[in-house]
């Protein structure tokens, strides 16, 4: 019996066949296709996951002061360096350790310790000096008489005005021009500095005039006013109480070969070139430089130097400063307000 041609219906049947063949076909396509799609997804998820965790991790690792750690269970085992990890904003390091008053090495220091651990409990010089300018160490008052980083001038008076060091010391092996005493660290300081000056070949220093008293500088201030008038007087020399001779840390100093001259005699030889290059080597700073009347208050001195400390010289000499007043941003003190 032939076969029976086919009907409609088998046609559709078979059709319905190669339909379903091809949805089988379309649906293992889809299938594999939604397999690969939801395996990429569960990688692209597992892969955030470890992102995320690796982020984690770096922050709480980072050293970032006072911040708070995240626990224990959002840290993941450690990674091949990942991009999310370099991604991540660290704070800039000085701004992590920046110290200030808070800080106890700090405290501790100001309680029982020397100028210089003061400064290093800060971080250095350049750190204290920084935390001063920005408001930060209100507890290193520039008001100190007896502190390294004092600043005295026309509209800062000693405190209180009559001060005296608590101890002082002749400078040794230099020549002097009077019985002058320094405080001990200034005078040994100074006593470096001027072996110094003779072995590198700038000749012999002299000191001409150290720490005066109140009484001392009252003098001193009048005699001036005397030869020169009270407003040239006010431009060379300071009224009592308001002279940095007075803290027994600032010098002036001459220029010696048989003898020695005289502060105005220092300009131009080879012991006051020296100076203003060197000084900075033993902890002094020229004081009172050319062009800085309108800061300083007064002319030109390069014979004055004024005892910083090593620290404090090499941080003002690193930093280009020309007066005590720009390197702690202190107003200017041209005069006396009166
Ligand atoms: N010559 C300086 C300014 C003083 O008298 O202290
Ligand atoms: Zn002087």
């Amino acid at each position: 019996m032939p076969e029976p041609a086919p009907t409609l219906s088998r046609r559709a049947a078979r059709a319905n066949m190669r339909l379903h063949a091809a949805d089988q076909a379309r649906h293992a396509r889809a299938s594999v296709a939604d397999r690969v799609r939801r395996g990429v997804l569960l990688v692209s998820a597992a892969l955030l996951l470890i992102g995320a965790a690796v982020a984690v991790t770096a922050v709480a690792g980072s050293p970032v002061a006072g911040e708070t750690r995240l626990g224990e269970h959002s840290v993941a085992p450690p990674l091949p360096a990942a991009a999310p990890v370099t991604a991540l904003p660290v704070p800039a390091q000085s701004m992590v350790t920046a110290a200030s008053c808070a800080t106890p090495a700090v405290a501790a220091a100001l309680e029982t310790g020397t100028d210089a651990d003061v400064i290093t409990a800060f971080g250095g010089a350049g750190a204290l000096r920084d935390a001063v300018v920005g408001g930060r160490a209100p507890c290193v008052s520039l008001s100190a008489a007896d502190r390294v980083w004092v600043v005295v001038n026309k509209r800062r008076p000693l405190d209180p005005p009559d001060y005296v060091p608590a101890s002082f010391m002749r400078p040794e092996a230099m020549q002097r021009t009077a019985d002058v005493r320094l405080r001990p660290d200034a005078a040994a300081a100074l006593t470096a500095l001027v072996a110094a000056a003779a072995d590198e070949g700038a000749g012999a220093i002299g000191l001409n005039s150290a720490y005066r008293s109140y009484a001392s500088q009252q003098s001193t201030y009048r005699g001036y006013v005397n030869s020169l008038g009270k407003a040239d007087a006010d431009l060379t020399s300071a009224r009592a109480g308001h002279s940095e001779h007075q803290t027994g840390i600032a010098a002036d100093l001459v220029a010696c070969s048989r003898g020695c001259g005289g502060i105005e005699a220092f300009a131009g030889t080879s012991q006051a070139s020296w100076l203003a290059d060197n000084a900075w080597r033993f902890g002094f700073i020229v004081r009172y430089e050319d062009g800085q009347t309108a800061t300083t208050g007064y002319e030109w001195e390069p014979w004055h130097v004024r005892y910083l400390g090593a620290e404090l010289a090499a941080a003002y000499h690193e930093g280009g400063f020309h007066s005590l007043e720009a390197f702690f941003g202190l107003p200017a003190a041209p005069d006396y307000g009166d």
